[in-house]
C-alpha cells in the first residue's frame, strides 16, 4: 500500500516548503531528492572521494566498482539484456545529442527520413535538425490530433521505406500524453527503421522494460527521477551502440593510440565515456533507483495515474481555464486561464506559493497543433498529495486580471 505521507517525511525539501508556506508543482523540470540520495553525495565526498577506473590504491578501485554497480542496478531498472547497454551522460540532452550524432549523423544519407512529432522537446529534435543539415536526410512529421494526441493510425500513414530513425517522447513534457511505445517499435521495427525514445518524462513516472517495448534507444535523466543533477542515460541495444561513434574523445573512451593518429576506442559502453564523470551524481543515482524500486515502479506509477486522474477531474470545476491535455494519463495539467497570459498567471500562483512552470515549456513547434503558444504546466510527482491540489484549484478559482498583473509588476 503506497503511503505518500510516509514517503513525504524522505524528502528533506518537503520541510523546507512548509517553511517557505509553498507548494511544488513543477517536478517535470527537476524532482527533489530524498535523503538517502543527498547522504550518498555527501558520503562520496567525505569518505569515498577518489577518481574512478584511473587510480590504483583500493580507494579508487571502490569507487569504481560502486560506480559500475550504479550501472548494473541501472540495467535492473530497465530490465535490459547487458549492464553494457547503459551509457552514462550528462543528462537526457547529451544522451540524445549522443544518438543523433554517433547514429545519425554516422548511417543516415540524403534522402533518409527521420519521422518525429511536432510535441518533441528542443532536446530531441534540434539535434535532428543538425543530423538533417549534414547529411541531408529530410524530417517529416507524425500529423497529431488538433489536442496533441496521437493516433496509431496517423503513425502507419507516415511510416514508409525511407524512414530510417523514428525519434519521439514517451511522455510529452507539455502534454503528458503517453505514447503507445510498443506498437510504434513494432511497425517502426517491420520498416527497418530504429526507434529512439525520449524518456525524461516516462522513465521517473511509468515501469520500463526495454525488452518488452523493444526500444532502440532510451534516454532520460536522473534529476527528474529523484537522482542528483548532471547525469543522464543512454540505453542502447548493444549491437547498435557498437556501430555508433562515440561524441566526445579523451581519457577513459580508448584502449590506445598513437603518435599517427590511430586511436583504438574501447567497447561499449566505455567508448562514450570520455573524461571523468558526475561520480558523486552516479552514485547518488543509483541510491534513487534503489529507492524507487523499494517503493515499487507499479506503486509509483498507480499512485501517479490516480493523483493526476484527481487533478483533472477538479479542474473540470473551472469554467475561468482551458486545459489543453484533459486527456492525460500521468504527471502534468497544462492549462491556461481566460484571457489572462500564462506568465502573469504564474507570477500570481508563485506570490500564492505555488511553484509551477509557464511558457512554451521547450516545445516550441507545439503551438501549430494546440493553438497555444504559452501555458501553464503544472506537475505532480510521487510526493505530492491531493490536498496540494486543492489549494491550486481553489487558488485558481479565485483568479482575476488585475490580482495577476498586480502579481506581475
Ligand atoms: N525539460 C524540463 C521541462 O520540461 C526542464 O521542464
Amino acid at each position: 500500500m503506497y503511503d505518500v505521507l510516509k514517503v513525504r517525511n524522505d524528502f528533506p525539501m518537503i520541510q523546507t516548503l512548509k517553511e517557505r508556506h509553498m507548494i511544488y508543482l513543477d517536478s517535470a523540470a527537476t524532482s527533489f531528492k530524498p535523503q538517502c540520495v543527498i547522504d550518498k553525495v555527501n558520503e562520496y565526498y567525505t569518505k569515498e572521494n577518489a577518481n574512478i577506473h584511473r587510480g590504483d590504491y583500493d580507494l579508487s578501485f571502490e569507487v569504481s566498482d560502486e560506480y559500475e554497480n550504479a550501472r548494473k542496478t541501472c540495467a535492473k531498472f530497465l530490465n535490459a539484456k547487458k549492464w553494457e547497454e547503459i551509457v552514462f551522460t550528462n543528462g537526457a540532452s547529451s544522451a540524445l545529442n549522443l544518438v543523433a550524432y554517433g547514429y545519425g549523423q554516422k548511417f543516415l544519407k540524403e534522402g533518409d527520413v527521420i519521422l518525429s512529432t511536432e510535441a518533441e522537446h528542443a532536446s530531441n529534435i534540434l539535434p535532428w535538425f543538425k543530423v538533417s543539415e549534414v547529411t541531408g536526410a529530410k524530417i517529416e512529421y507524425i500529423a497529431l490530433n488538433h489536442d496533441g494526441t496521437f493516433d496509431i493510425e496517423s503513425f502507419k500513414k507516415a511510416m514508409h521505406e525511407g524512414v530510417k530513425v523514428v525519434t519521439l517522447a514517451h511522455v510529452s513534457n507539455v502534454l503528458g500524453y503517453i505514447m503507445p511505445i510498443k506498437e510504434i517499435t513494432k511497425i517502426a521495427h517491420e520498416y527497418g527503421a530504429v526507434v529512439v525514445v525520449d524518456g525524461a518524462q516516462s522513465v521517473p513516472h511509468l515501469k520500463t522494460d526495454v525488452c518488452d517495448l523493444d526500444m532502440d534507444f532510451l534516454c532520460f535523466s536522473s534529476h527528474k527521477m529523484l537522482g542528483p543533477s548532471g547525469v543522464g542515460v543512454l540505453y542502447g541495444k548493444y549491437e547498435l551502440l557498437d556501430q555508433m561513434d562515440p561524441f566526445m574523445l579523451g581519457g577513459g573512451s580508448n584502449a590506445r593510440f598513437d603518435i599517427c593518429g590511430n586511436i583504438l576506442l574501447k567497447n561499449p559502453p566505455f567508448k562514450f565515456e570520455a573524461g571523468t564523470p558526475c561520480v558523486e551524481g552516479v552514485l547518488g543515482f543509483k541510491r534513487a533507483l534503489e529507492y524507487l524500486m523499494d517503493l515499487g515502479m507499479d506503486n509509483v506509477q498507480k499512485y501517479g495515474h490516480e493523483l493526476h486522474a484527481y487533478f483533472m477531474e477538479r479542474m473540470k470545476e473551472l469554467d475561468n481555464v482551458e486545459v489543453y491535455n484533459p486527456h492525460a494519463q500521468t504527471s502534468i495539467v497544462t492549462f491556461n486561464v481566460k484571457n489572462i497570459f500564462a506568465q502573469d498567471v504564474a507570477a500570481y500562483l508563485n506570490k500564492m506559493g505555488i511553484a509551477c512552470r509557464s511558457g512554451n515549456h521547450c516545445a516550441k513547434i507545439l503551438l501549430n497543433v494546440i493553438g497555444a503558444s504559452e501555458t501553464i504546466r503544472a506537475s505532480v510527482y510521487l510526493y505530492n498529495t491531493k490536498e496540494e491540489i486543492d489549494y491550486l484549484i481553489e487558488t485558481l478559482k479565485g483568479v482575476t486580471l488585475e490580482k495577476c498583473i498586480g502579481a506581475s509588476l
